[in-house]
């Protein structure tokens, strides 16, 4: 079958990287191609230059078998190609129906927009997706993140997109939603849309995709059909090795309480939460987005200080009021929204490695260039941060690549209790992998860890004990032997509303 969209021989470069070199890639109507490769092996680099957003430095793109040229986003949107990006880009303020047809409105005979017509547009749109439940006169803005990618959908949609490119769509979504979301996903495929589905998830590529692309280090390893190629295969062409396990928790001996919290409440948003995490364990917080893991991390780390309740750290009674003072006790808190909290982008990455601990660092007025450049290299190394190298602004760096940064800047600090909100999110199967070896590896070393994962398999396979949030309380605690999937997915939602 002639594919809808064909790149050739495409290459890219950026200052000091080779970003492609030379790939290949199609996509059929009705099928769904995943892209797979590790952090900065040039996945998004790729689909931006499909979406308008980049022109190759070479190659070409073929589109219904004629070579096309597409120099901006808009031209790319004319010809049929849609992307959702991770950071979607819908207007909060504007009702669901008014980001549907921003820019292409059904108009009324004066040339007015005809709102009436756009609002039963979108439900019709919504509805062929199965989607009964938005409110298309509702502001985005007061969405879920789950709704809001429904409506970047509809919208794509709404465009007569033949191709859907989505560049990580589960990373921030709850499982009910992944769930949707693959509905919605199969159900446009047997329209004969073809998409193109970025993930790091595994499970979701073997779920969803009929072919499997694999980049590496921005050259093209080669293409699979889903159903005749295994986990360990497309791991290997990724990475270039065998990566055995993926959950390396191993037991380590369990010490004292290093993190007590007891009766913890925020006005409003947490209830009397009460915890402990001793020495040497991992800690698995489950709950559904909005359950109140992030904000108890961040109440715990004085961000939001609680209205009530105790704190302990190793033993001691602590009053943290601020995000100063939890460093300080020695807590390190890895956000979840790290492009915001957690990265000053224009800077190097030597520069934000040693943000945390510039407090050591520094000799009199001078910040120490050398230990700097040792803490560099040495996180570079660990958490094989792929870059030209320390000095490289932490804005151009992939996705992937900008987490492992945040991770390595709080390591830095040598914390005794460590937060840590989604730690894999977005970031490739060996580095996962490395993540995971490493969060043992400092458990091992008498760290208290406490992980948030909206990635069950995650959860189960490196919790020695898993909470479960709910509403701002925590409704279960499961040691690891009763931690089964069933028993914590039920308690994320046993009583929560189908919103
Ligand atoms: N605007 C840019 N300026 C400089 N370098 C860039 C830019 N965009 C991407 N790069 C570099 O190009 C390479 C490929 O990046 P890309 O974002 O395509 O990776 P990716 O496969 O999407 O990774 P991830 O899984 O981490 O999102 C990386 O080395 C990245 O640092
Ligand atoms: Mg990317």
């Amino acid at each position: 079958m002639e594919p809808v969209l064909r790149l050739q021989d495409v290459s890219k470069a950026f200052p000091g990287v080779q970003a492609l070199r030379g790939v290949q890639f199609d996509v059929r109507a009705g099928e769904v191609h995943a892209l797979l490769g590790e952090n900065g092996a040039g996945k998004s680099t790729l689909i931006k230059i499909v979406s308008g957003v980049y022109r190759p430095d070479s190659g070409s793109i073929v589109l219904d078998g004629q070579p096309v040229q597409l120099h901006s986003p808009h031209e790319a949107q004319r010809a049929g190609i849609a992307t959702i990006y991770q950071e979607l880009l819908l207007f909060p303020e504007l009702t669901v129906a008014e980001n549907i047809f921003m820019g292409h409105a059904p108009r009324r005979a004066w040339g007015g927009i005809d709102w009436r017509a756009a609002a039963t547009g979108a439900r019709q749109i919504l509805a062929s997706l199965d989607i009964h439940d938005l409110d298309v006169e509702a502001p985005v803005g007061a969405l879920s993140v789950g709704n809001r990618q429904r409506v970047e959908i509809a919208k794509a949609l709404s465009q007569k997109a033949r191709i859907l490119i989505m560049d990580e769509p589960t990373a921030a979504l709850t499982q009910a939603d992944v769930e949707r979301l693959f509905a919605i996903v199969r159900r446009l495929r047997e329209r004969g849309v073809g998409v193109v589905y970025i993930s790091h998830r595994m499970a979701e590529v073997f779920a969803l995709a009929d072919r499997v692309t694999v980049l590496r280090d921005g050259a093209y390893v080669g293409t699979r059909d889903a159903a005749q190629t295994g986990e360990g295969e497309l791991i290997t062409m990724m990475v270039g090795r065998t990566i055995d396990q993926l959950f390396p928790k191993s037991d380590v001996p369990i010490g004292m309480p290093v993190l007590e919290v007891e009766d913890l409440s925020l006005a409003g948003v947490l209830d009397g939460v009460s915890l402990t995490v001793r020495a040497g364990e991992i800690v698995g917080l489950a709950g559904l987005v909005g359950s109140g893991r992030s904000e108890l991390a961040q109440t715990i780390f004085g961000i939001a200080p609680a209205t009530s309740g105790t704190i302990r750290v190793a033993g001691e009674l602590v009053r943290i009021d601020s995000a100063a003072t939890a460093t300080r006790l020695g807590i390190a808190y890895v956000p979840e929204d790290r492009a915001t909290q957690g990265l000053i982008r224009p800077m190097r990455i030597r520069e934000n490695l040693s943000l945390a601990v510039l407090g050591e660092l520094a000799r009199r007025w001078f910040v120490d260039r050398a230990a700097e450049m040792r803490l560099a290299e040495d996180a570079i190394r660990r958490f094989s941060i792929r870059a030209p190298g320390p000095e490289q602004i932490v804005g151009k760096l992939s996705g992937g690549n900008q987490q492992k940064v945040v991770l390595g800047k709080w390591l830095a600090t040598k914390p005794r209790v460590l937060i840590m909100d989604e730690p894999t999110r977005g970031i490739d199967v060996g580095a996962k992998a490395e993540i995971h070896r490493l969060m043992t590896e400092l458990a091992g070393q008498g760290l208290a860890i406490l992980m948030i994962s909206s990635e069950l398999p995650e959860v189960l396979g490196m919790s020695d004990r898993v909470l479960v949030m709910r509403e701002g309380r925590l409704v279960a605690e499961l040691p690891r032997a009763d931690a089964t999937q069933e028993a914590v997915a039920s308690a994320m939602m046993r009583t929560a509303k189908a919103a």
